[in-house]
């Protein structure tokens, strides 16, 4: 018996132009959190899906407990033991938690029939002892991401998984999500079961892990005992050097007159009388708790929510707002972290993907200017790190943050003079993140109106010229940078206390 559940080995696997892993190796032991970071496209979920059985490699070696493996499906891969929660989550929302629990592994009783009674239990069972005490009847879409996750994961437990990969599982959980996501790694760690962690959130893999592995462009660069890694030397490991500044906060001049106003927004049961100045030249952050209220008050000015009363001004001038296009036409942006709510057309290429905001400005009369749109193509790749190996890539192709990087660029692409970033560097790695703090401060310093929908209290405090607090609906707080009242405890003060 090998010491470890899984162990891979010598890792290649090639795609058209690119090498995604080369030379990559990583075990996972019994009973252990292993971190696996590293760089948007450095290999990470296509590691995953050779672990799974959903790409085959064109070398290397897999072992679960030291006996080699040749996974030509996913099936073959979970009979051996290993289950994985992906982010996009297979769950059949129409359908009960115990139909989820045990599709296609029905338990039928002496008659042939399903037996609903016994799989309820067991699915109220196992849902219980992942902390969730919940009604296995009820439809899975009547839940949040954080219990439709457990569906996921009791899935992994009831196969009884040896390994469960986990790809990026916190980034669209709350805080409290996250907390008893972080509660079940550790009770299934300790019941034996090794998990393997995929997060952009140093925090997360420091207050979590037991050992870590960096990777970097499809290559194996490092694992380590948590204690032996600190902040600086998995950053280092990750992008190939040491980044002075996480927040390179920068000024601009702020306009006089504000250049988004908003008065007494209203939508029933969501929004509660929200008003607020935005300015030129400014970063407006928007903190609170997930479901305080922040998108919905985007999505409100945006167009994207129809809203029951309230005032939207643009430089001083009264607009109505009924839809996205009535939104883009009076100069705003709105980046979320939703890839595909945003309109990316994955079988497109690139250069087509970027200019999608802004086709008036990419064409001259009839035709599209090609030179232009290469040039500002090339741009985005350059500013923002995309690694594909041309503008020609598809979108579909790209890695997860990698097409986040595209949606980026396609609204950077505009002459927009308000920018609505909403939770838009989810997903991204640390070095990427900076560049986006780079190109925030440009459009400040241009005297556009940056809006910085954040629930990383460290991206608030770096970039923001001024805060905004939101809890259940209405504004609860807000602090300008200039004041003592600019900080964390102050902030989540707001946030939280009822
Ligand atoms: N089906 C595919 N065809 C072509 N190239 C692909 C395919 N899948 C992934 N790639 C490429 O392989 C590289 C690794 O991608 P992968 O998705 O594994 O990265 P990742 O580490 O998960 O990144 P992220 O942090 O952005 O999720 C990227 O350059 C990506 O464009
Ligand atoms: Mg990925």
């Amino acid at each position: 018996m090998s010491e470890y559940i899984v162990e891979l080995k010598n890792a290649v696997k090639r795609f058209p132009g690119v090498v995604a892993l080369k030379n990559m190796h990583l075990n996972v032991k019994p009973g252990e959190i292993h971190g696996l970071i590293g760089e948007n496209g450095a290999g990470k979920s296509t590691l995953i899906k050779v672990l799974t059985g959903v790409f085959q490699p064109d070398e290397g070696e897999i072992y679960v407990e030291g006996v080699q493996q040749h996974f030509k499906n996913p099936n073959e891969s979970v009979a051996a033991g290993i289950a994985c929660v992906y982010q996009e989550l297979n769950i059949e929302k129409l359908l009960s938690i115990t139909d989820n629990i045990f599709i296609n592994k029905w338990i039928k009783g002496k008659n042939g029939l399903l037996d609903y009674k016994t799989m309820h239990k067991k699915a109220r069972e196992v849902m219980l002892s992942l902390g969730q005490d919940i009604d296995p009847t009820r439809p899975a879409g009547t839940f949040g991401m954080g219990v439709q996750q457990m569906i996921e994961i009791a899935k992994a437990v009831l196969i009884n998984a040896k390994m469960i990969i986990m790809d990026e599982p916190t980034s669209s959980l709350g805080e409290r999500e996250v907390e008893q996501l972080m509660k079940t790694c550790r009770e299934l760690r300790d019941r034996g079961i090794g998990i393997m962690f995929v997060s952009h959130k140093l925090e997360e893999l420091f207050e979590l892990c037991d050992r870590v592995t960096v990777m970097r462009d499809g290559e194996y660069i490092d694992t380590r005992d948590i204690g032996e890694w600190d902040n600086d030397s998995l950053i280092k490991a990750m992008v190939g050097r040491s980044l002075e500044n996480q927040f390179p906060k920068e000024f601009g001049v702020r306009s006089k007159e504000p250049m988004l106003k908003v008065e007494h927004l209203t939508e029933a049961g969501v929004l509660n009388d929200v008003s607020f100045e935005a300015y030129g030249g400014e970063i407006l952050g928007f903190s609170g708790l997930v479901g305080a209220g922040r998108t919905e008050t985007m999505r409100a000015i945006f167009g994207a929510d129809k809203i029951d009363g309230g005032k939207i001004y643009i430089k001083g001038k009264e607009v109505q707002i009924n839809s996205p296009k009535d939104a883009i036409k009076h100069g705003i942006a709105f980046l979320t972290e939703d890839r595909k709510g945003q309109g990316l057309v994955l079988g497109e290429p690139i250069r087509t993907n970027v200019i999608l905001a802004n086709l008036k400005g990419f064409s001259n009369g009839l035709f599209l200017d090609h030179k232009k749109i290469n040039e500002a193509g090339e741009k985005n790749i350059k500013d923002l790190n995309i690694k594909a190996p041309s503008l020609s890539e598809k979108v579909l192709q790209l890695s997860g943050g990698n097409q986040q990087k595209v949606v980026i660029g396609k609204w950077i692409n505009t002459d927009a003079d308000i920018f609505i970033f909403d939770e838009s560097t989810r997903g991204i790695d640390v070095g990427a993140k900076v560049e986006v703090y780079h190109i925030m401060n440009r459009l400040v310093k241009a005297g556009k109106c940056v809006i910085m929908v954040s629930s990383e209290m460290p991206e608030i405090l770096g970039m923001s010229d001024r805060v905004i607090v939101m809890r259940g609906g209405r504004i609860t707080g807000e602090m300008d940078r200039s004041t003592d009242r600019f900080n964390q405890e102050d902030i989540m003060k707001a946030a939280w206390e009822v």
